[in-house]
């Protein structure tokens, strides 16, 4: 999986981001479809950057909203299969996240919560303003990838993921 990155983007949020989307396994989040028209790594970075935005604007922690709202999704599987609990997937692949990011990555107790809580309100109710922005972000980008219009980075192929 490659990821093109285009100068537009600001050299800020890419600090905050740039150690999550080197790792390999990460990036074959590009290998999954995502709400029909995208794939989960490009969701996942749209709601990173969604979540960095308005984090940034009303004085959270915007290293906490861009991290947790790229993690927010990170499962290697698709989302139609059955889940090992017997869960809907709704309430399940917040926790698979989690531990992914957990395993990987060794998030902070705040970016856990924001990534545990993401599907509220199924599931559970965040616990921290950077929560409740992530949560946000991912309903307003899922709401635009079902309508096919390309918004933040997916716009103007600001970012772009392609297979090599
Ligand atoms: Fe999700
Ligand atoms: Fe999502």
């Amino acid at each position: 999986m490659d990821l093109q990155v285009s100068d537009e983007v600001s050299k800020e949020y890419l600090a905050e981001v740039l150690p999550i989307l080197k790792n390999e396994e990460f990036l074959s989040l590009g290998n999954f479809c995502h709400h029909q028209w995208t794939n989960r790594l490009m969701h996942s970075i749209n709601v990173s950057y969604v979540s960095w935005l308005i984090a940034k604007k009303f004085g959270c922690d915007e290293h906490v909203a861009a991290r947790a709202g790229l993690l927010h999704d990170f499962c290697l599987y698709d989302f139609k299969e059955k889940t090992p609990t017997g869960e809907a997937q709704a309430f399940y692949h917040p926790k698979a996240a989690a531990e992914n990011s957990e395993r990987v990555f060794a998030i902070s107790d705040r970016e856990q919560n924001a990534i545990l809580s993401h599907m509220f309100p199924l599931g559970p109710m965040p616990k921290n303003k950077e929560g409740w922005i992530i949560t946000l972000a991912d309903k307003v980008c899922a709401s635009m990838e079902l309508c096919h219009v390309a918004i933040a980075l997916e716009k103007n192929n600001r970012m772009v993921v392609s297979s090599i």
